[in-house]
């Protein structure tokens, strides 16, 4: 198993004296080392994004265990292995990643987290160069200074930083999140090849139901801190529980309705993408 909760609780200090918020109420959940493509949403303050940074240690439960590729994280903190492994199988892409770029050009900035994990230098510029033609980062752009890019290309640089160090797992908290459309559906196509290529497990947080129907392969509820649904995405949007978690309908669901009932089509929900609808419609009329 890649990641495991057993019963986690995770508890905040509210503003007053002995005052708790209860952001996770007895979570399990298993995620597999490879392959996953999960979707987390839930309205806003559900607890995703404390759910998410347990996943790799930046938050320890306060009730209950974490275990991340065989290493046990509970609420005692200095019974706990070292987080420097665990974090280097679990990589984190915070929200706005951007801002963790410092270095004088993309490539030094490539090669921080590697040498970080312990690479000589020529092993890291490697590592480096793998993921940046993975993104298709250009020689060109790597010897620019990170501070002139587009905002775009800042946030692929900083999801190839993490690439670079190669974990197994990626959590990404809203990576869309600020972009353009177009930047957006770059940075999800990204990631799918990533998941695809790779064979990596991906977990992200997301409040865009149409990125989420059309990449994840499995999608967890979150409300009020617990899960409501852990499961496939075309299930979630028949039947109410998207509704009761006021989640948005994706569109091409509306697109498929509206189409079986101006021409009379009985077009199945497991259509993802505007491509593969149009192909549907058209094969209809062949
Ligand atoms: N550092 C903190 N201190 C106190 N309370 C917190 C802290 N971080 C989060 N919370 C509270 O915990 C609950 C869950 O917050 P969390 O940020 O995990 O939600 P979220 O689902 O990620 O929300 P969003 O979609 O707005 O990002 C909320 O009630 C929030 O107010
Ligand atoms: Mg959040």
């Amino acid at each position: 198993m890649g990641i495991s909760f057993k019963e986690v609780s995770h508890l905040y200090p509210g503003a007053r004296k002995k005052e708790w918020i209860c952001a996770l109420e007895e979570i399990s959940l298993e995620i597999a080392p490879t392959d996953e493509f999960i979707a987390l949403v839930g309205q806003t303050g559900s607890g995703k994004s404390t759910l998410l940074q347990h996943m790799n240690g930046l938050l320890l439960p306060s009730k209950g265990c974490v275990e991340i590729f065989g290493k046990t994280l509970t609420p005692k903190k200095n019974k706990n292995p070292k987080l420097k492994e665990i974090r280097k199988r679990v990589g984190f892409v915070f929200q706005f990643p951007e801002y963790q770029l410092f270095e004088e050009t993309v490539l030094k900035d490539l090669m921080f987290a590697p040498k970080n994990f312990g690479l000589k230098e020529a092993q890291a510029k490697e590592k480096a160069l793998e993921a940046a033609k993975l993104l298709n980062l250009d020689s060109e752009l790597l010897r620019k200074s990170p501070f002139n890019l587009s905002g775009g290309q800042m946030r692929k640089v900083a999801i190839a930083g993490i690439l670079a160090y190669d974990p197994d797992i990626l959590l990404l908290d809203e990576p869309t999140r600020g972009l353009d459309p177009q930047s957006a559906e770059e940075i999800m196509e990204m990631f799918y090849e990533i998941h695809r290529k790779l064979h990596k497990t991906i977990v992200l947080i997301s409040h865009d139901m149409d990125l989420v129907y059309r990449y994840a392969t499995r999608v967890v509820v979150l409300n009020q801190g617990k899960i409501v649904y852990d499961g496939d995405k075309v299930s979630l949007f028949q039947s109410d529980v998207y509704r009761k978690n006021h989640l948005t309908r994706p569109q091409i669901l509306d697109l498929i309705d509206y189409l079986n009932e101006r021409l009379n089509l009985s077009l199945s929900f497991d259509i993802f993408n505007e491509r593969d609808l149009l192909e549907k419609v058209v094969r209809y009329y062949e």
